[in-house]
């Protein structure tokens, strides 16, 4: 029990290191929240920084996933604990203790962590939205849909009650921290890939 709560939390700190913040700090000595839409994210880091430190914060925001849903599988003591620790890391990425709990919409931390409970699903979901990222421009759009099918994948591929909660749980997540973006592209004005301001 102790080593569930203790895997749970440690998750929730690894989310919490957002790799947005630090690296436009670093390379531009900048506050990534400040500038084109406001967020922690790798979207943003591409939109400011260019690709290659928005590459870098897609792969590492990934990684976060990835590490807590292992530290759930190493340290907790039944199924319920990688899901909850995937969960502590997507939150810890969108409120983040380091960083006054202003982070990010946690997709990137999503993809790694439903890619490593849920490879199929996660790869289906995966594959729809980067199509539907490359017809519309609308990253947002794709990463909504992402969170959104991954459940519907996973009730149709597995049969875990954990996963398929949390999945719900992590769609949730989505929709609530792409409010702004959902209204935007209901009324036309979200940031396309490619173009350069963002508000
Ligand atoms: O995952 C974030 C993305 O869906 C939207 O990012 O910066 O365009 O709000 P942004």
């Amino acid at each position: 029990m102790l080593n569930d709560v203790i895997a749970i939390i440690v998750s929730y700190l690894l989310g919490s290191i957002s790799f947005s913040i630090v690296i436009a700090k670093w390379v531009k000595g900048i506050d990534i929240r400040q500038h084109g839409s406001g967020n922690a994210g790798a979207t943003n880091t591409l939109r400011v920084l260019g690709k290659g430190p928005g590459i870098l914060v897609f792969l590492l925001d990934i990684a976060k996933g990835v590490g807590a849903v292992w530290i759930g599988h190493g340290l907790g003591g039944n199924e319920w604990i990688p899901v909850l620790c995937g969960v502590a890391a997507i939150a810890g990425h969108n409120w983040p203790v380091w960083f006054r709990f202003k982070g990010g919409k946690g997709i990137a931390t999503t993809v790694g962590v439903i890619a490593t409970l849920a490879f199929v699903p996660a790869l289906i979901a995966g594959v729809v939205a980067i199509a539907v990222i490359a017809v519309t421009r609308y990253v947002s759009l794709g990463s909504l849909l992402f969170a959104a099918l991954t459940p519907v994948f996973i009730s149709i591929f597995y049969y875990s009650l954990p996963l398929l909660c949390v999945s719900l749980l992590i769609c949730v997540f989505a929709f609530v921290r792409h409010r702004t973006n959902i209204v935007k592209l209901l009324q036309g004005t979200e940031n396309k890939l490619g173009a350069k301001k963002g508000t």
